[in-house]
């Protein structure tokens, strides 16, 4: 990164720069983001309401409405700057933007689908099972919770496979020794959990159908349908 501007946190992110550099440190970034659009076009609503959670600049709901252009958006995080830039790029499709704390109330919808980007990962395990809760019950019937996530491994072998296929990847796609050390530093914060646990607190908030989509070594995209 050239300057930072955002502190969020112990989470730094320059606006100006974080949509280039995504696409080198997230691999398989179609893949990932792709499946959430499409999780979210198989609800078959026309013009969804939905909710995205630490949406940053957007890159999640810009997915969501190539899938669904007909998508009515509701941006929450904690950055104004990544809002005020989110809001920008998707325009007239966002219904609502909030500057709050994934930890606070959430806007009360209803909504047809809530979904999240390597946001919630931010938080520790406790505050994930209430955020799960919550998530739950601003949801319509049938409604969808999606989020693409980084997790740990199931033990301390299989998160440091992760983390040597993520370095890999993401030099391949052309991230240097600057960037890779910014990373580091930004990932040491991270509270990520196992996804087998983060599936069984889903199931314990009451959703249905609780699975698993896509898993790119330390990228997983789950999802499950409220009631
Ligand atoms: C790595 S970015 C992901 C942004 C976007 N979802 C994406 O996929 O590009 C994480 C975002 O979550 C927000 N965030 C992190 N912790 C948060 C919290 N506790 N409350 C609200 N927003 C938070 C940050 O401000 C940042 O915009």
């Amino acid at each position: 990164m050239t300057e930072i501007e955002i502190s969020y946190g112990e989470m730094i992110w320059d606006p100006a720069t974080y949509d280039a550099q995504r696409r080198r440190l997230v691999p398989a970034f179609d893949l990932l983001y792709g499946a959430v659009g499409d999780l979210v076009g198989q609800l078959g609503v026309a013009s969804p309401a939905v909710l995205d959670l630490g949406a940053g600049t957007g890159l999640l709901s810009a997915s969501v409405l190539a899938a669904v252009p007909g998508a009515r958006l509701h941006l929450l995080d904690g950055a104004r700057p990544m809002l005020d830039r989110a809001v920008a790029r998707l325009g007239g499709r966002v219904d609502g933007a909030t500057v709050a704390d994934l930890t606070g109330p959430l806007p009360g919808g209803p909504f047809d689908a809530v979904v999240s980007a390597l946001a919630i990962h931010h938080l520790a395990d406790d505050e994930k099972k209430k955020l799960f809760r919550r998530i739950r019950s601003v949801l319509v019937p049938g409604g969808l919770f999606v989020n693409l996530e980084q997790i740990s491994g199931p033990d301390e072998r299989a998160s440091e496979r992760y983390e040597i296929m993520h370095e890999r990847y993401a030099r391949e796609a052309g991230t240097d020794d600057d960037e890779w050390a910014a990373a580091l530093t930004r990932m040491a914060h991270d509270r990520c959990s196992p996804l087998a646990d983060q599936l069984a607190w889903l199931r314990e908030s009451g959703f249905s159908s609780v699975d698993c989509s896509v898993k790119v070594w330390r990228f997983a995209v789950y999802a499950g349908w409220a009631g």
